[in-house]
């Protein structure tokens, strides 16, 4: 008979012992929590559940990169990144109104969610005659689309039909005030008026899913849609326009920080919009500053991939212009005006305010945004990328 332990009680002691090892650990753990001392009921209750209080969808979707002069507020510094391209334009004064005599026909290149079709409708009612949007992203689209008739926005007969006294805030109070019940109603009906002579159909908004950096892709519907009226005039009635109905018919197009990802290039839209639809340029849009080195512009341009735009589309301000003149517009109706002071440190510094805010809320940060953060600052810093207002003019 032996008196030592065997294998088999050797095993059975360590199983026990792991036991109660385990059991001891996941007691602690259920008491004090896994991170830290601190009990666990605090770990319930903390401020995450922010998540649950927060508007899905959120109010506004834009994603600009912003003009930061005053705003330390997205959708702010967004819609005032629009507000700088009309200007610019010359098409608004600094309360929004437009400064010549005739609403213009805006085609808008990558409206995003809405926001600016929003915003064109509400906040500058005598900008536009017609608009017509295009983005190439079908949840964009139809997320625009959705929000569209939600705020019931005057899609027909007329977005500028959409008189300042909608709007309710200080802002609008002001334009309302200068802008009296009667003034109003003479200014559109001059609007009115003026779609019908020179539009010969009634001012509306029209929103499509199409790649807008590839107009022989686009499909018969949108090609009529935004073909200027002198044109179809010219093909049904074989007539010859007045002069006045030719100063009357001004094309816009607009690409609101969206121009850098058209594939394969900007070129073939340019020819496009110059050769075929005999229409204006103005763009947020970003480019090489000067005096880039090669490791330089050749670590941009793998950001540019990861970005989702085409290598090339990064060039300076020289070859922007070639693109442009190439295209048919003069040298001396392009202007190349360099806002990045106002957009990237901004916009870096809300991304960063951001992040923190969510780590306090959520207990997550802003994941690549934060990264597009730090290639901001980069941006800022160096000068090797620039952020500019592009304006060519028929
Ligand atoms: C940086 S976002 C700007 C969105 C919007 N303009 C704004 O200010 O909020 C770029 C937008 O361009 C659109 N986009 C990119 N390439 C496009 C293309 N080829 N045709 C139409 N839209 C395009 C994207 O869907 C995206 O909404």
């Amino acid at each position: 008979m032996s008196s030592g332990i065997s294998p088999s009680q050797v095993g059975a002691y360590v199983a026990v012992g792991l036991t109660i090892f385990l059991s001891s650990t996941f007691f602690k753990w259920i008491s004090k929590g896994t991170l830290g001392d601190e009990p666990r009921k605090k770990k319930i209750y903390g401020l995450h559940h922010a998540i649950l209080n927060i508007n899905v969808p959120p109010k506004t979707m834009w994603m600009n990169m912003g003009y930061w002069e005053r705003d330390s507020d997205l959708p702010k510094a967004c819609s005032r990144l629009l507000k700088e391209v009309l200007k610019a334009a010359d098409l608004i004064d600094e309360d929004g109104y437009r400064t010549g005599r005739w609403p213009i026909k805006l085609v808008d290149l990558g409206f995003g969610c809405g926001d600016q079709t929003i915003e064109i409708a509400k906040n500058y009612p005598t900008l536009a005659s017609s608009y017509i949007g295009l983005t190439i992203d079908p949840k964009q689209y139809n997320f625009a689309r959705q929000r569209l008739s939600s705020l019931q926005l005057p899609q027909d007969p007329s977005l500028t039909t959409d008189t300042p006294s909608n709007h309710p805030d200080q802002e609008e109070q002001a334009k309302l005030d200068k802008y009296s019940n009667h003034q109003t109603d003479l200014l559109q009906q001059r609007l009115e008026n003026h779609a019908k002579e020179v539009n010969g159909a009634e001012k509306s908004i029209n929103l499509f899913c199409a790649d807008a950096a590839q107009p022989a892709k686009w499909t018969n519907e949108l090609k009529e849609a935004i073909t200027p009226n002198l044109a179809k005039q010219l093909r049904e009635n074989s007539q010859k326009p007045s002069l006045s109905i030719l100063r009357k018919q001004e094309t816009w197009i607009l690409g609101l920080d969206t121009l850098y990802h058209f594939s394969p290039s900007r070129q073939p839209i340019f020819n496009h919009v110059y050769q075929k639809l005999q229409a204006s340029i103005m763009a947020f849009d970003l480019i090489f500053g000067d005096g880039t080195t090669l490791v330089e512009r050749t670590c941009m341009r793998i950001i540019a991939l990861i970005m989702g735009c085409p290598m090339g589309n990064f060039v300076t301000a020289i070859e922007y212009r070639e693109q442009l003149l190439m295209a048919g517009y003069e040298e001396d109706k392009i202007e190349i005006n360099d806002i990045s002071e106002c957009v990237f440190k901004g916009l870096a510094d809300y991304l960063k305010k951001r992040d923190e805010e969510l780590q306090v809320y959520l207990g997550r940060g802003l994941g690549a945004y934060k990264v597009f953060g730090w290639v901001l600052r980069w941006w800022s810093r160096s000068g090797i990328v620039r952020g500019c207002i592009i304006v060519a003019k028929i």
